[in-house]
């Protein structure tokens, strides 16, 4: 049970007022894609003395996840005692004193708790992230940065845990749907935002996506000033509750078919759903997979279709990049505003009307001058997700994820609209 004392009386108090008070705000995060990794990164201020701190975007993250081994010093950083309001507010399963360093400090305190850390890159967790609370400034009201006093994160002591983050990241930012410290849960504490929010990344590295916390509106410009959050095709959001306490942060989706150029592709749908008892199969959403992952039964047919839907004189070629199966000459293939014309890709959620329309922009990957790939990744994923949809997908998209009405939309490629994510008010973001 998750219950309220002081200190938390403030957040509380915020939480009342918050079913009171209009909640018209939009806080705005930047988000940059990193050159080499393709990994999404968001950065934030932390600690007194504030330093930038940047982080991994992890939609399904269950925290702001801060790497102390790296020297953090602040003199306001307090770690959560045993038995605290903190420790039942973030769920904390465990309780303990400092044992493995010689000194107390961020990260090993005594009578403190713990929640599990994790990173989505090395699929590997720890048991001891120590559940800490500090100032964070994170992103903007257009014109005004957010600043809290005390932002309950977690501190981990170990290297080997932040393995295969970009350079410079030394942390993750958790936007997990049920913890209430993950970011979208812990900042809708704040009577201006609620608890959902907008993703938005950006397809390129040199300009800046966005997340939106808040209801909207979710203006954008092209030039003319237009929110984005409108006519989006919503489908419900599924509670994973066999996967573990991996898959309950995760945001799943039933996909019923898959289309190609406006036809079925021959699946097993046995993998579109979860699996009642293991929690294995159905579709995760995943922004720290870069390109979207499907089990090699569904990979089989998709390209097949794609192949077959694939004008005649566009000649296939061997793949110049192991990752992807199916790469063909670009020297036939006209260009559009939603990038190469290609065949477009449905990809059908609860009923055959509601689909997530996919374009050229989004499908394939321009490899080398003359060689375009189908951005999409075949792989075992017989103990995993049958689906798991990667950033390239998403990129120049908005997703919405509406997390009391279980909800989530899609707005499919921002280029119908002219425009693209890092076209948001992005003043004072500096
Ligand atoms: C703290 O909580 C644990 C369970 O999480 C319980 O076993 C223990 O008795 C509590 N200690 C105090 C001092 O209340
Ligand atoms: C912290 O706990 C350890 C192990 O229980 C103990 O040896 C040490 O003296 C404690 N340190 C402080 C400063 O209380
Ligand atoms: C469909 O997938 C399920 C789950 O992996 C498997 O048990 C079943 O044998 C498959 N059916 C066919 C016809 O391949
Ligand atoms: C290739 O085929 C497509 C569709 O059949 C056609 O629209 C296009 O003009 C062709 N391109 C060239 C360069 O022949
Ligand atoms: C702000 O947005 C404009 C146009 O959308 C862009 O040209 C500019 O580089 C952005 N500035 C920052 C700091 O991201």
């Amino acid at each position: 049970m998750v219950t309220f004392k002081l200190p938390l009386s403030v957040l509380l108090l915020f939480l009342q007022l918050n079913i009171f008070l209009c909640s018209a705000e939009v806080l705005y995060i930047p988000v940059t894609k990193d050159t080499t990794t393709l990994q999404y990164i968001t950065e934030v201020g932390q600690r007194t003395p504030l330093v930038p701190i940047k982080l991994l975007v992890h939609l399904g993250g269950r925290s702001l996840l801060v790497d102390c081994d790296k020297g953090y010093k602040s003199s306001t950083y307090k770690s959560a005692v045993c038995n605290s309001t903190q420790c039942s507010f973030a769920k904390s399963h465990a309780c303990g004193d400092c044992i493995f360093k010689s000194q107390l400090q961020p990260g090993c305190n005594n009578n403190t708790c713990y929640i599990w850390g994790e990173n989505p890159l090395i699929n590997s967790f720890h048991d001891r992230a120590e559940i800490a609370e500090d100032v964070l400034t994170i992103g903007s009201t257009p014109g005004v940065h957010v600043t809290w006093s005390r932002f309950i994160f977690t501190c981990l002591l170990d290297q080997d845990m932040m393995r295969l983050l970009a350079k410079g990241v030394t942390g993750i930012a958790g936007f997990g749907r049920e913890s209430p410290i993950s970011l979208p849960n812990q900042l809708a504490l704040d009577p201006r935002f609620t608890r959902k929010f907008g993703l938005c990344l950006s397809s390129s590295t040199r300009s800046r996506g966005v997340i939106f916390i808040g209801s909207g509106p979710y203006n954008i410009y092209n030039p003319k000033k237009i929110d984005i959050s409108k006519d989006l095709v919503y489908t419900k959001l599924i509670a994973n509750k066999r996967g573990g306490f991996v898959a309950s942060e995760e945001y799943y989706i039933q996909v019923s078919s898959i289309r190609v150029a406006g036809k079925d592709v021959p699946l097993n749908k046995t993998l579109l759903s979860i699996n009642k008892k293991n929690g294995v199969g159905g579709t995760r959403i995943s922004t720290a997979t870069p390109f979207t992952i499907l089990h090699t039964s569904i990979y089989d047919a998709f390209k097949t279709a794609f192949i077959k839907a694939l004008p005649k004189n566009v000649t296939l070629v061997d793949p110049p990049i192991k990752q992807f199966g199916v790469c063909f000459s670009s020297k036939n293939i006209k260009s559009t505003n939603t990038g190469p014309d290609l065949p477009v890709i449905d990809v059908v959620l609860h009923k055959p009307s509601a689909f997530w329309r996919i374009y050229g922009t989004n499908s394939v990957v321009q490899v080398n001058k003359d060689v375009m790939c189908l951005a999409f990744v075949g792989q075992d994923q017989t103990w995993e997700p049958s689906i798991v949809i990667g950033g390239h997908q998403m990129e120049e998209n908005l997703l919405v994820f509406d997390l009391p009405g279980k909800n989530i939309g899609f707005s499919s490629s921002l280029k119908l609209q002219q425009t693209s994510c890092s076209k948001y008010d992005n003043t004072t973001l500096g």
